[in-house]
Order: structure tokens, then sequence, then C-alpha cells
């Protein structure tokens, strides 16, 4: 499964959180710990059943590629990948594998499996539309692709100071590569990557000081590292951490949406016209 498939997509684009260290992997591990219900969700409303041959891409520290396995049971298999293998070394189920795969450069195999999902990652890839156009083609007919991305069009609800800050965060990410708008967007893609449909769901999960989503952003906040200065001010962690005050309301910025799509019966997915 390497080997370049196509040189616009050989472009280097350096994922900005690529870090492999205990702080990385706290991040991750309260992302999925926060987030994997509602993908469980989406992925169950998707159909995942026993037998079904999985495919997960940036698995990070694999929570749903081994959940996935416990669903599929003996009889059907997941692959779990990402660039970074560090937070999978321990991942182990006989029905499960995982490989190194970067998405933008490496092959995927065509109709190959009755489900493909990814949830966090497309946000930090340029072009996703062309990305999730080859995740449909790795589908076998009827097959599901259930995505999973965050948009931080949920901020309109916060007060001024909170819209400007997660405002100067989206630019910060246009210029790091990072589209914090997605989530509202694939839909769209879904479609245009010639595959039916199904259910389009939007969680907002609202957060205070040192409530787990707080922290979870947060650390975000801290992990973008000093570009992020320039757009929010000297401190952004500090600015974050006085946006969330403990005498402050709950906010939200970040709305988490899953998109269900699926495969033509016995035809390849073509593109929509
Ligand atoms: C924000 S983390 C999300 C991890 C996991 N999906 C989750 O939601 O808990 C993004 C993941 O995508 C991986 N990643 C980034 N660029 C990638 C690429 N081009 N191909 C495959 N994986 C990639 C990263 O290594 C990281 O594990």
């Amino acid at each position: 499964m390497t080997g370049a498939f196509s040189p616009e997509h050989a472009l280097p684009h350096p994922y900005v959180f690529a870090d492999s260290g205990r702080r990385e992997r706290d991040r991750l591990q309260l992302l999925a710990r926060l987030t994997d219900p509602a993908h469980q969700r989406a992925l169950r409303a998707g159909g995942l059943r026993a037998g079904l041959r999985c495919l997960e891409l940036g698995s990070g520290t694999g929570t749903i590629a081994a959940w996935m396995a416990d669903q599929v049971g003996p009889r059907g298999h997941v692959l779990a990948t990402d660039i970074n293998l560090s937070f999978l070394s321990d991942l182990r189920r006989p029905n499960l594998s995982v490989r190194e795969l970067d998405v933008l450069t490496d092959e995927l195999p065509r109709g190959a499996f009755d489900l493909v999902t990814c949830r966090a990652l497309l946000h930090h890839l340029p072009r996703p539309e062309s990305v999730v156009e080859r995740l449909a083609k790795a589908l076998r007919p009827n097959g599901v692709l259930v995505l999973m991305e965050p948009d931080a069009g949920a901020a309109v609800f916060g007060g001024p100071e909170h819209q400007r800050f997660w405002s100067a965060w989206c630019r910060w990410g246009q210029g790091a590569g990072i589209d914090f708008r997605l989530g509202h967007k694939l839909p769209r893609i879904v479609r245009r990557a010639g595959l039916d449909l199904g259910d389009v769901t939007m969680e907002v999960p609202f957060y205070s000081g040192g409530s787990p989503w707080g922290e979870l952003y947060r650390s975000t906040v801290r992990a973008a590292g000093p570009g992020l200065s320039s757009w929010i001010g000297p401190d952004p962690v500090a600015e974050f951490e006085s946006l969330t005050a403990p005498d402050s309301h709950p906010m939200c910025s970040f709305g988490w949406v899953t998109v269900c799509g699926r495969a033509a019966s016995g035809t390849k997915a073509v593109r929509a016209r």
C-alpha cells in the first residue's frame, strides 16, 4: 500500500501537531475519550457489524480501530493506519493490523473495504475533497464512509472576546494549512465523491476552564506552538485561560460534525455532476 499515486499530492505538507511525546499522547487520548461516543454512534448508524472489513485513516491512539475490531469480530478485519505509529504500538487484536500510511501520498486499495472512517484528520490536509474521493473509491459496493471533523463555527454562540479568539485561531490555521471550518463542508464533499449522503449530525460541547473539553482545547492551543502568538498575543494559553476563568459561563467553539456516505450497490463510486 505504498508508492506515490500522483505528484500533485506529493507536495510536502507537514502535520502541525506532529509529536510523539507524552503530552501529545495525553492530548490525543483526551480527544479520543471525548469524541469516541459520537464517532461510535455514527459508525453503528452506518451499519458497522460482525464480519465487515474496515479501514481507519489517521488512527491516532487507535481507540476507534480497537473498538471496531471488537464489533466486527473474528470474521471481520480492521486496518488501522497513521503516518505516526508511536501511539499504536500497544494495539493488539487478532483481527486488527496496523500499518504506516500517508493518506496524501500512499495508494489505497480500490473496492476493498465495507467501511472506511477517519476523525479529526481531513481538516489538517490540503484538498480534503480529493482525499475523500480516494476514500470513496476504497469502498466496496454498498460500503460506508463515516467522517467526523470539527467546525469552529459554533464560536458564534460566545461573547465577542471569545469569538475574536477563535477567529484568530482559524486564521492561524489557514496559514498553517488547517481548515477549522471544514465540518459543515463535509456533506457536499461526500456527495461530490459520488456517495449517497446519509446521516449528518453536529454535537456542540460547551466547556469551561478545567472541564475535560476545556482541557482538550487548552492543550491544543498549547500544542500549536509559537506561530500562534502573532495571531492571538504573546501568550495564547494565558489568553485562553482568561476566557475560561472559573466564574465565566460555559462556552462553545467547535461543533463536531459526523457525516455518513454510502457507495452505490454494484457500481463504483463516480463523481456527482
Ligand atoms: C488530530 S489527530 C486525530 C487522531 C484520531 N483520529 C482521533 O481523532 O483520536 C490527527 C491524526 O492524523 C495523523 N495524520 C496527519 N497527517 C496524516 C496523513 N497525511 N496521513 C495519515 N495520517 C495523518 C496524525 O499523525 C494524527 O494521528
